[in-house]
């Protein structure tokens, strides 16, 4: 890994083993990228790509020999001179201009990297990472704009973000500032975006770019369901196990904007940042803003390849903590089970048989605190209902520990209910248009977590309950969208700051309550999957996946999630059936075939499954507790997909290829079809494994692949829905 400023030419060259990422400063003095892709040699001046042509364009001015930035690539392109494309930025200057012109200034290269003031970001000791801050400046508007650009050692992988510095003593505002910018010099190439909606996250949907923008946003406040903020470009051929691919990843939780523009003369613009719909931040004399990090990652090797860089850079670079690289407990959540009804019996009793089958953490949902009887009441009191739990949290949480479970408990620290005392005393604590009826969301209102006094109130009431209890784990969870955003506490230039200073005020709430309690293991939520992000996975290791806990539904979701997001950040429980969401009836054996691969848990009371299905659910616990270090952090594969066909088989190998699990699944039957072969991955091709009672050659079984009839017996058939097998291959 280094990072090369060529003096000469002015070109920077930041490379690895795998990647270099090429650009420089252009003829206009400001930036041009000059080569994205897989390591090539360093050279003293590649400036030979920079195309001058004498074509009917608008030029920069006579001394540039035609150069238009409409022809090149750029770093970080504006509007308003000579590049007609979408920009990455705007800045409107006091007299009502929008044309800004940052030309180079100078530059700072590092070992290691910095934070993003009260943002989430990657991290990186000395020794893993180098960085680059280009610092530029527009004279006129007497501003500066740093772009940085991380370069990891050990990951085909480049983090950027950029920060804008208002050093003159007129107000300016910035209208749009996206975090990275990528110009590619073609267009073939598909794009992958992973689109849903409430239980039915993060589906794959890929197409064909072309001329023209495909885009995908979010305005609800959060990443959201519907698009979430990670998107892959590939080329056609790409597959999951060859090919070019490259993918951006937003550490942010609020709304985002991702874009792929292609230009008229062949140029693929790839835009992603801060969602500049409703976004608009004035910035003072000396006053700076920060823009949150993309994290760019490429690979010549598939989506498996691609994939795994992100699992490995987020386990090692994002999540932090006690529970970074840790094993996740095997948790019973009582949701599904007794959802807002219950009495502290109830909850021991389900506690109790959870010991028994070996769970390690009792989590208790929704209903505990104030009139919270059903989802009309209570949000915002964050005080335990005596009638329910008579000697509080600490009293039951000491109880189930008293059991020799650990205890967690469940949130919704930014909502409030209109029936509750917080809203009765604090009605102008909420998002709400002043004259204006409020949209509620399962009857609830958003609390403006862009003003301190809010955050502060809800940290202070937290902090007290938690502090009184030995408290191993908090789901936090976020169960609407965001309607009416304007708050009370801005003037009307700053009510385009809210969306962001609501995100920066749930960052700054985990912050604090992270800092108090380390130990603590979090679970972000959003009705299931709707703040799956980069950015909650700084503060939260894990993630409440989806509310749609079918197994067969859960298949899909698992593999979409994948894409970009590490095994272990995704929580996987086994529920009841018939299922609550979808009606299906799948066996125990494969609803835990399919949770195996994420947190594992429970969400079901274990007292009414029959003495037979008990003892399998024993036999599920000491599974994964033998396997989850290698099912949580190994590396990896998607064999088969869900989205084409009606099997779905997944594996992941240790680090030393010595063992692997693989997971096979039918999800609709094929009757009077032949099985065929399944070719599995990552293993050592010259050595020998044994597979439910036989010995196979690595490259026997990645080329020449499973006979899947030899699995019927034991639990797989492709004749028969729902079934699965999950089986362990050992190096011998
Ligand atoms: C959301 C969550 C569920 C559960 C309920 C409680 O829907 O996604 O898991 O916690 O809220 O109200």
């Amino acid at each position: 890994m280094n990072i090369i400023w060529n003096k000469t030419s002015k070109q920077f060259h930041l490379y690895n083993d795998r990647i270099s990422y090429i650009f420089g400063v252009a003829p206009s003095g400001e930036l041009t990228n000059l080569y994205f892709g897989k390591r090539i040699h360093d050279k003293d001046d590649f400036s030979y790509v920079i195309f001058r042509m004498g074509m009917p364009n608008v030029v920069v001015d006579a001394d540039t020999e035609s150069y238009s930035m409409e022809l090149n690539r750029q770093e970080y392109p504006s509007f308003g001179t000579t590049d007609f494309g979408t920009q990455a930025f705007e800045i409107e200057a006091a007299n009502g201009a929008r044309v800004s012109s940052f030309i180079y200034k100078n530059h700072k290269i590092f070992a290691g990297k910095h934070g993003i003031n009260g943002l989430p970001a990657t991290y990186a000791e000395d020794s893993e990472a180098m960085t680059l801050e280009v610092e530029l400046e527009d004279e006129l508007l007497q501003m500066t704009l740093t772009l940085s650009y991380t370069i990891f050692d050990k990951y085909p992988v480049i983090a950027r973000h950029a920060a804008f510095t208002n050093n003159g003593s007129q107000e300016a505002v910035l209208k749009r500032a996206l975090s990275s910018c990528l110009d590619l010099p073609d267009q073939d190439y598909e794009w992958m975006q992973f689109s849903g909606a409430w239980a039915r996250e993060r589906m794959p949907i890929v197409r064909k770019l072309s001329k023209g923008i495909t885009s995908i946003e979010s305005k609800r406040g959060a990443s959201s369901a519907n698009q979430n903020p990670f998107v892959i470009i590939k080329r056609p051929a790409t597959d999951e196990f060859s090919g070019e691919a490259i993918g951006f990843s937003f550490v942010y939780s609020g709304n985002f904007v991702a874009m792929a523009e292609g230009g008229s003369f062949g140029r693929l613009r790839m835009l992603m940042g801060i969602n500049p719909d409703r976004f608009a931040w004035p910035l003072k004399k000396g006053e700076t803003f920060e823009t949150p990090e993309v994290v760019i990652a490429m690979t010549d090797r598939g989506l498996n390849d691609l994939s795994q860089t992100y699992h490995r850079l987020y386990n090692n670079n994002l999540v932090r903590g006690k529970w970074k690289n840790e094993p996740r407990p095997i948790l019973n959540n009582n949701w599904e089970a007794t959802f807002m009804n219950f009495t502290e019996d109830d909850i021991l009793r389900i506690a109790v048989k959870a010991k028994e089958a070996g769970v390690e953490l009792f989590v208790l949902d929704d209903g505990w605190f104030g009139e919270r009887n059903d989802d009309f009441a209570g949000l915002g009191d964050w005080i335990e209902n005596p009638k329910k739990l008579p000697q509080g949290i600490p009293g039951l949480a000491r109880k189930i520990n008293a059991m020799g479970l650990k205890f967690g408990f469940w949130i919704e620290p930014e909502m409030v209910n209109p029936n509750s005392n917080l809203y009765r005393r604090h009605p102008d604590w909420v998002l709400a248009v002043p004259g204006r009826k409020s949209s509620l969301g399962r009857h609830q209102l958003v609390l403006d977590f862009s003003r301190e006094e809010v955050v502060d109130h809800i940290y202070g009431m937290l902090h007290k309950i938690i502090d009184g209890a030995p408290i191993s784990y908090i789901k936090w969870d976020m169960n609407r969208s965001l309607t009416e955003v304007f708050s009370l506490d801005a003037s009307p230039q700053e009510q385009g700051t809210v969306y962001h200073k609501y995100v920066l005020g749930v960052y700054s709430l985990y912050s604090r309550l992270i800092e108090a309690f380390p130990d603590i293991l979090f679970e972000s939520c959003s009705s299931g999957g709707n703040r799956f992000d980069a950015g909650m996975l700084y503060f939260a290791p894990q993630a409440w996946c989806s509310d749609n806990t079918d197994a067969i539904d859960r298949i899909r979701i698992q593999y979409g999630t994948s894409y970009g997001y590490p095994i272990v950040s995704i929580g996987s429980h086994v529920s009841a059936v018939p299922n609550q969401q979808t009606g299906r009836s799948v066996s125990v054996s494969t609803r835990a075939n399919v949770a195996y691969f994420g947190t594992f848990g429970y969400e079901l009371d274990l007292n009414e499954l029959s003495d037979e299905e008990f003892e399998e659910v024993r036999k599920q616990i000491e599974f994964m507790k033998k396997y989850r270090k290698l099912i949580q952090f190994g590396d990896f594969y998607r064999l088969r997909s869900p989205f084409d066909t009606d099997q779905n088989a997944w594996m992941v190998v240790s680090e030393d290829r010595s063992v692997a699990i693989v997971g096979i699944y039918c999800m609709r039957s094929n009757v009077n079809t032949l099985p065929g072969f399944l070719k599995l991955a990552g293993l050592d091709a010259d050595r020998k494994y044994k597979m439910e009672g036989e010995e196979y050659y690595g490259d026997e079984l990645m080329n020449m692949g499973i006979t899947l009839t030899k699995l019927y017996k034991k639990g797989f058939s492709i004749s028969e829905d729902y079934s699965s097998i999950v089986t362990v291959i050992e190096a011998v």
